[in-house]
């Protein structure tokens, strides 16, 4: 599971451009806005592990404790200082496999073209932002960055209005091809609840949950 968390980690950083450091096992990430600071990384923790990042935070509220675990009720016990602030995350991966269906012809034969959808790539060569739109509104968007073999996708959203409509299968199906075109084999995300529900229906596999942590006090404001 470390492993696959690590994977996970230089992937979502290189398609966000948040730097961490891995100082001694104590994986921390900048959060980069204001109302953060640091999220902490820790891959099924013992007490001792997961108590001295406690003790680090002290309470502080513009931090995160990100764990992953398989066994989330052993961590979702209250702690001094901590609340949950999501538990319904997940890591999950899926291999990637060669379609004969180029993206163009996709997204004509599943009528988004006729519904006036458009699609804009941003291509950074190992990183590629595809949003849709329709006229100038955000219908759905998503990123990824590759690093290795390993595709990291990042940001998928649908925005509430254009929901169920298929466009965030279709995000991630136009992503997937883009990134097997450039040799990715295998994808890796984090993923919020409504996000497992789309993902699972593309045969993406849950690997372990995501819980996110955060300090009680206002401290600095
Ligand atoms: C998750 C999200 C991107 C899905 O986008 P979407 O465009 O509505 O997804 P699609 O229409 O392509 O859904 C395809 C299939 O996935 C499943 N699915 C998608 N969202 C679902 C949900 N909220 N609940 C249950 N199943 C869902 C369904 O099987 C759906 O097919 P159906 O509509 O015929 O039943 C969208 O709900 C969203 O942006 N949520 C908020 C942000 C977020 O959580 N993003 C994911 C970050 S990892």
């Amino acid at each position: 599971m470390k492993n696959l968390a690590m994977r996970w980690l230089e992937g979502w950083s290189a398609a966000t451009g948040h730097p961490w450091t891995d100082e001694h096992g104590v994986i921390r990430i900048e959060a980069l806005m204001a109302s953060r600071r640091f999220e902490y990384l820790l891959v099924e923790p013992n007490d001792e592990e997961f108590d001295s990042i406690t003790a680090l935070i002290d309470g502080d509220s513009r931090d995160v404790v990100t764990v992953f675990t398989n066994k989330p009720d052993h961590y979702l016990v209250p702690h001094a200082g901590l609340v949950v602030d999501r538990d319904d995350e997940a890591l999950m991966t899926c291999p990637l496999a060669r379609t004969d269906s180029p993206v163009p012809d996709g997204f004509e034969t599943q009528g988004f073209e006729a519904q006036g959808f458009e699609t804009q790539w941003d291509d950074q060569g190992d990183r590629v932002s595809l949003h849709v739109i329709q006229g100038v509104q955000l219908a759905a968007a998503g990123n990824l960055a590759i690093v290795d073999h390993d595709v990291i996708f990042d940001r998928v959203e649908t925005m509430p209005r254009f929901r169920r409509r298929g466009l965030g299968r279709f995000v991630m199906q136009s992503l997937s091809s883009w990134a097997i075109q450039h040799e990715a084999d295998t994808g890796i995300l984090a993923a919020s609840g409504d996000g497992q529900a789309l993902y699972e229906t593309l045969g993406w596999q849950h690997k372990c949950a995501m819980l996110m942590f955060r300090g009680t006090e206002d401290v600095g404001r």
